[in-house]
């Protein structure tokens, strides 16, 4: 058989999942068969956690237990808080949200990956929004038991919440929940198929979901738009760029090869939330996406996910240095769901190979010689 390299692992299949089904020809994003246009309409964040966790959507009775167990852990132990609170007011929050993550790994007791995985949902906007605070200067708040996981975000990051801003940030945190093998999943399942711990496998995506190329494009995309200022300026602000080769960022997708799904439920977000704020914001990524379509759209480089997040977070007064962070606090049980696939007995740990490329055999020369 011919070994061939296959840059990128593109196509390669590293898994077998009933998590979520991405079919990026005609752009449809499901989650165990659920289309991702009905969660969002209908579902909560707290019942897609559910979902993913146990594979089935959750009863009233279910939903409630669930919830209840998720508000006990909202809260932070004194080492986790110790260590956010002296923290660089300068530091990146995803390096201080993976090690957050790591020291409660290292006071974690023995008990089941789904108890790990819900200690994890209900800690992580905890830890990003006491960041937040710490980076504004303000006193870090606790959480109110009447909120939602995207309420009490919100509340606890700016002291106050509309039911508009909940129900929205709520849709944002649905859509980012999970989407099979990307890069920070595939590199907990990595870590997940040599049995280190839970802890260790989602330290280990938060790192890799800090990249500008996956996590990171969204606060670029706000940069660009801020950089923009005007709708005039679109046209040679982008062909510029494209002439240089400089990627575009919230545009491309590996595996969507139109206009991700994603991106049209957080369109309308961004233009309603647009309208009521009176920024200009929607018009210029609207001109943008105009643009690239003319100019990549036949590559199949359409709008991401992260196209129009940022401008939906700019709107809910959420800083760009915590866009990243957002997409893990969304992305934490798509994670936990392919730990608990990736930890059945029958998978083994994972080991591609490498083709040598470098000089053939080499004769050893003395240091002393050299
Ligand atoms: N702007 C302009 N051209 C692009 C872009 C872009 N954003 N993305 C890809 N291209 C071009 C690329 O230059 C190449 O052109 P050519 O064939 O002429 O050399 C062609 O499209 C294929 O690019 P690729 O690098 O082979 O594509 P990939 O599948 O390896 O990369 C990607 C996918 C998302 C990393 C890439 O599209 C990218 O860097 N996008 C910008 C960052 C971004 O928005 N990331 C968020 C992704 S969605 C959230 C997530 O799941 O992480």
């Amino acid at each position: 058989m011919e070994i061939k390299f296959v840059s990128g692992l593109a196509d390669v299949i590293a898994a077998q999942t009933e998590i979520s089904s991405v079919d990026g020809k005609r752009g449809v994003l499901r989650y165990r068969g659920y289309g991702i246009e009905d969660l969002a309409d209908n579902s909560s964040f707290e019942e897609v956690c559910y979902l993913l966790l146990y594979g089935k959507l959750p009863t009233k009775a279910q939903l409630n237990g669930f919830k209840n167990k998720l508000k006990k852990e909202q809260k932070l132990s004194k080492p986790v808080q110790d260590f956010i609170k002296g923290s660089p007011k300068t530091s990146n929050p995803m390096d201080v949200l993976r090690t957050a993550v790591s020291i409660i790994g290292v006071y974690a007791k023995k008990e089941t990956l789904v108890d790990s995985s819900v200690r994890l949902i209900a800690k992580v906007p905890i830890i990003i929004t006491a960041f937040g605070r710490v980076i504004q200067n303000k006193k870090i708040l606790q959480p109110k038991p009447k909120l939602s996981i995207a309420g009490n975000f919100l509340y606890m990051l700016n002291g106050k919440v509309s039911k508009l801003e909940e129900e929205i940030f709520d849709v944002c945190l649905i859509l980012h929940a999970e989407h099979g093998m990307n890069a920070s999943t595939f590199s907990a399942r990595v870590a997940a198929s040599t049995r280190t711990d839970i802890y260790s496998a989602i330290t280990a995506a938060i790192a890799t979901l800090k990249g500008p190329r996956h996590g990171g494009a969204n606060e670029k995309v706000l940069e660009m738009v801020k950089e923009i200022k005007t709708e005039k300026n679109v046209e040679s602000y982008i062909m510029k760029r494209l002439k240089k080769k400089v990627r575009i960022m919230g545009f491309g997708h590996r595996v969507y090869r139109i206009k991700d799904p994603r991106a049209y439920i957080l369109e309308e977000r961004s233009k309603e939330l647009a309208r009521k704020t009176k920024s200009n914001f929607y018009d210029i990524l609207k001109k943008v996406e105009k643009i690239m379509e003319r100019e990549v759209g036949h590559k199949g480089i359409w709008p991401n996910v992260d196209f129009f997040s940022g401008s939906v977070y700019n709107s809910l007064k959420i800083p760009p240095k915590l866009f990243t962070p957002i997409f893990a606090l969304g992305r934490v049980p798509g994670w936990c769901a392919h730990l608990l696939e990736e930890y059945q007995p029958a998978n083994r740990i994972m080991r591609p190979k490498a083709i040598y490329i470098g000089p053939k055999q080499r004769k050893y020369i003395p240091i002393s010689k050299r």
